[in-house]
């Protein structure tokens, strides 16, 4: 089919829709500036000082223990860089779209980085699956979670390392680190993302009969958590309607093609067009 008539035609799900799942993995922030993980641009990329090591190896607790600096040069940068980004003006159409509807809407997304609450989307209507970098826990596992805002860090780039001391937050007791679920990560809290999960699942119980229009956008088929959720839900409600957004995979597995419709853009590109075409209806 013509992507012109994919995007009319997507642009007709969200008008229609009673509400919509926004879901969105690593690709969603690269108009934004950000690096995805294994694209050309990725993380990898990124950081010559770590070549050599994997994603995999890099996103695991242990670094915290054997090298913190280490750890905290790769997660530091990351936060530092989430940070000072401005979300692209993809994530204001989709609030504008979300606030149109009588009921509200919902966020699934794999990011660890904070744009869509600093976009402007309720906080309490965002499940993140992978945990924030913006939240803190005790290296143990013990105590609480705890949001790590003002707290500076100081990255040697070249060398992903962090100079000077370990970080220390004031309501957190001894060694910390990111609330990010990490590779063969024993010692992950999980009260914060079991809490959203809570509202997460109530929110698609509560939809369950509804027209649930869920709109993915950068999400990769190697982790494919993000488009697994929104596969399921389209298996699970005939009234669901899937518009996946991505320029290397946007290719839907569901066989039902008036359910499913396949963007191959960027996220900024397809929702800057689909919005035109949402205008006119
Ligand atoms: N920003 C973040 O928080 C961040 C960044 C990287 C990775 N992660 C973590 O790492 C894992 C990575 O998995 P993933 O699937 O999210 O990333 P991934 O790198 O495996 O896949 C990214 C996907 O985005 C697509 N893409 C590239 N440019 C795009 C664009 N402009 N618009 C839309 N899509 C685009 C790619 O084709 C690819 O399919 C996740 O579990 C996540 O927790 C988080």
């Amino acid at each position: 089919m013509d992507i012109s008539e994919v995007i009319k035609q997507a642009a007709q799900a969200i008008k229609d829709a009673d509400v919509l799942l926004i879901t969105a993995g690593a690709g969603m922030g690269v108009d934004s500036g950000l690096p995805d993980f294994r694209g050309d641009q990725g993380f990898w990329k990124a950081y010559p000082a770590l070549q050599g090591y994997s994603f995999i190896d890099m996103a695991n607790p242990e670094w915290f223990e054997s090298d913190p600096h280490r750890a905290w040069g790769f997660y530091g940068h990351r936060l530092n860089l989430y940070r000072e980004t401005v979300p692209h003006q993809g994530f204001q159409l989709l609030l504008q779209w979300t606030l149109e509807k009588a009921k509200s809407s919902f966020v699934y997304t794999s990011n660890v980085d904070g744009q869509f609450q600093k976009s402007g989307f309720d906080p309490d209507c965002i499940c993140e699956c992978h945990g924030s970098i913006h939240h803190w826990q005790e290296l143990n596992g013990r105590g609480e979670i705890h949001i790590a805002d003002g707290i500076e860090l100081d990255i040697d780039e070249k060398a992903v390392r962090l100079s000077g001391d370990l970080p220390r937050h004031p309501l957190l007791r001894g060694e910390v680190r990111p609330n990010i679920l990490m590779f063969g990560d024993f010692y992950w809290q999980s009260e914060r993302t079991d809490q959203q999960y809570d509202r997460f699942d109530a929110w698609i119980e509560q939809h369950q009969n509804t027209k649930v229009t869920i709109i993915e956008m950068g999400a990769g088929t190697a982790i494919p958590s993000v488009r697994n959720q929104g596969e399921r839900l389209l298996r699970q409600n005939p009234a669901a309607r899937l518009i996946r957004i991505n320029p290397r995979e946007s290719q839907c597995r569901h066989h039902d093609q008036t359910q499913c419709f396949s963007i191959p853009l960027g996220a900024l590109e397809a929702l800057s067009q689909i919005q035109a075409s949402y205008e006119s209806l």
